[in-house]
């Protein structure tokens, strides 16, 4: 089995978008499954730097590039990309990229439904990005969702319309809204339909054919196992399940077709967003990380909240995503620490827990459990060789792939495409 999934093994932001895009050279398709616009992925390759949200980060390097059935697409915010990408000099074609007909859409009612939401939910506010990602996958589920497919037979919508409407007409009711305007949501959707219908076709079968064919299929995770709606930090996640088991529903492949499950790790803690954090660090050192880590978000531009390495956390998410092997990034970002500390174990009610317990409750009591480390003199900057790091920096990375029982595959040292250290092709299983 040649093909790799490539998910976050965080709270998001590990850098996916980078190891995807260094992977995507020696891949033949590469395949987003779940998520949305809400993704922030950027990459850098020489002198210029991309930021992707909706397109698969296999579209910088020219490879066949797929959105899933399992993503939540709007429409407009794709056209808006792929503008912005075509100016920086991608070819963005039907040869090149493709669109799941069976995909549903985001639709204007869906963005202005997160933003109500959260402006009314006072402490228990999530977060989000506020693209619409929540109730766009709540309509899917409903069976009240516009899809793909819908764009070509827009005269024939009536009770889809019907079903969509009768159920936001009522909520936005509650929040004070004037009804859904039918007419203009039609208008808005025929104006957009032939740019999308374009790109849309049968992906799953087009993605079979590939594996007959013996193509190399990279499936591109969004978000982090964290956010997951069933295993992440409930109800401070996503909408979508991040884990690597939704690359089978969300694209229309066997569960076998994952290949070698590679779990992006960042070398310390990020999250953006509401919710539970025990290693958040909110003092000089958590400024330090983050400013050293440049940590605002893509998206939203906003501060992400800064922490040491928690291996509790990871060991869990890599064992919740069947993990073959991590990409470590960022590690030139604790360059210069004197001392580094690792999470080993969480303190609940005085006692010792070595998992993140369910309740939300629990995990904003668990008390992170520390073993320090020293640091390391020099610099780990742009390294492409284990020569090139100081060995205290390797004693690190060593601790870690013992506590989270899971082995380094490669190490990222920089934002550039390059600066990677490989240790194990995940291509070649
Ligand atoms: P994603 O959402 O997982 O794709 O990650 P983001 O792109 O949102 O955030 C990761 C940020 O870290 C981006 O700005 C990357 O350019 C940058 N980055 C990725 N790998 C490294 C690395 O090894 N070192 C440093 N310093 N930055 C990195
Ligand atoms: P990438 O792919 C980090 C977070 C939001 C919020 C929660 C729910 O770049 O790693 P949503 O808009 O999805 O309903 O927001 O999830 N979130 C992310 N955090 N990276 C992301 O994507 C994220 N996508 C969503 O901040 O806390
Ligand atoms: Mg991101």
């Amino acid at each position: 089995m040649a093909n790799v999934t490539v998910i976050g093994a965080q709270w998001g932001d590990e850098g996916k978008g980078k190891i995807v895009d260094w992977l995507a050279a020696r891949a033949d398709v590469v395949v987003r499954f779940q998520g949305g616009h809400n993704a922030g992925h950027t990459l850098v390759v020489g002198n210029t730097t991309y930021k992707l949200s909706l397109l698969p980060s296999g579209i910088v390097t020219g490879t066949l590039s797929l959105i899933g059935n399992g993503v939540v697409l709007d429409p407009w915010a794709l056209r808006d990309e792929i503008t912005r990408l075509e100016g920086q000099g991608v070819t963005i074609t039907p040869a090149n990229f493709g669109i799941a007909d069976n995909c549903p859409l985001i639709l204007p009612l869906h963005r202005d439904l997160d933003g109500l939401r959260e402006a009314a939910a006072g402490s228990g506010k999530i977060g989000t990005t506020g693209r619409g990602i929540g109730p766009a996958y709540e309509d899917k589920v409903g069976r009240r969702a516009i899809r793909v497919c819908d764009l070509s037979h827009l005269d024939e919508l009536e009770p889809q319309l019907d079903r969509l409407c009768a159920h936001h007409d009522a909520l936005r009711a509650g929040f004070g809204e004037p009804p859904v305007d039918r007419a203009a949501l039609v208008a808005e959707l025929r104006a957009i339909a032939p740019f999308v219908l374009q790109y849309a076709q049968p992906v799953w079968k087009r993605l079979n054919e590939a594996k007959k064919a013996g193509a190399k299929i990279l499936f591109e995770g969004a978000q982090g196992v964290l956010l997951d709606v069933d295993h992440g930090t409930y109800p401070f996640v996503t909408s979508s399940n991040t884990v690597s088991g939704t690359v089978a529903s969300g694209s229309g492949m066997g569960p076998s077709s994952a290949g070698f499950v590679l779990g992006i790790v960042k070398a310390y803690t990020t999250r953006v967003g509401s919710g539970p954090f025990p290693t958040e660090l909110e003092d000089e050192t958590g400024e330090l990380l983050g400013r050293k880590g440049h940590e605002f978000g893509t998206v939203t531009a906003r501060k992400r909240r800064c922490g040491w390495f928690d291996a509790v956390l990871v060991r869990q998410t890599c064992a919740l995503s069947g993990v073959t092997g991590i990409a470590l990034t960022k590690i030139d970002v604790l360059d210069g620490f004197e001392k580094i500390l690792i999470c080993t174990a969480y303190r609940l009610h005085g006692e010792l827990i070595d998992y993140l317990p369910a309740s939300a409750q629990d995990q904003a009591a668990v008390e992170p459990v520390y073993e320090e480390i020293d640091g390391w003199e020099g610099s780990t900057v742009g390294a492409r060789s284990w020569a090139n790091l100081p060995a205290q920096a390797i004693k690190y990375i060593r601790r870690i792939e013992e506590l989270i029982e899971c082995p380094v595959a490669s190490v990222s040292t920089s934002p550039e495409r390059d600066d990677t250290i490989l240790v194990r092709d995940p291509f070649a299983g």
